[in-house]
């Protein structure tokens, strides 16, 4: 089976330890784990994509992410799977909560990809648009480690279980 391709753009590295909780959730086996800020090049090879990112400097994608974009704009999605992610704080930047995550989901869908694992908005607090697929869904995992870190892992267990029929992967026992 072809693996899961996850790149991740991490600063104080909240971000990379989700990404490690998702490919233990989904099994190490499966997935690859890259950080964008040195593996971007081999992005190419996987048709199975999950993509996460933070937002920092009030609505600004991740650092690693944003130098890598120009290599991004260049690149074809088409035929692909991509599952988002974010991390943000939602109390207090509540206008640009996961800012970082819907400017990836616009990439990425201009070039072409197919999105899954969406996520319902119930039980946050935030007003920024950009990361909403419509009023009720995020356009990917929504965690927030800095209010709300006793959910996370009951959050990755459920997105987890809704990406893995189409990324090919069974349901957990
Ligand atoms: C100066 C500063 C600006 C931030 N700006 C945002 C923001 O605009 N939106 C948001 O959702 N989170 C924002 N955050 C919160 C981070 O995205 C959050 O802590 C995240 O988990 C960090 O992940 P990382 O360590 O993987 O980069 C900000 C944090 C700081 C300290």
């Amino acid at each position: 089976m072809d693996k899961i391709g996850l790149f991740y753009g991490t600063y104080t590295g909240i971000t990379g330890m989700i990404a490690e909780k998702i490919a233990d959730e989904l099994g190490r086996d499966n997935v690859d784990l890259h950080n964008i800020c040195c593996d971007g090049e081999q992005m190419d090879k996987y048709d199975k994509l999950i993509i996460g990112t933070s937002t920092w400097s009030i609505g600004e994608l991740q650092e690693d992410w944003d130098n890598f974009m120009p290599k991004l704009q260049t690149m074809h999605f088409e035929g692909k799977t991509v599952a988002l992610f974010g991390t943000g704080d939602q109390v207090g930047y509540p206008d640009t909560f996961l800012d970082g995550m819907g400017m990836l989901y616009e990439t990425f869908q201009f070039r072409g990809a197919k999105f899954i694992g969406f996520w319902p908005t119930v039980g946050y607090d935030f007003t920024s648009p950009l990361p909403l697929l419509d009023h009720d869904h995020f356009v990917g995992l929504a965690i927030d480690e800095d209010n709300q870190s006793d959910l996370t892992d009951e959050r990755i267990k459920k997105w987890c279980e809704q990406i893995r029929p189409a990324f090919g992967l069974k349901a957990k026992d």
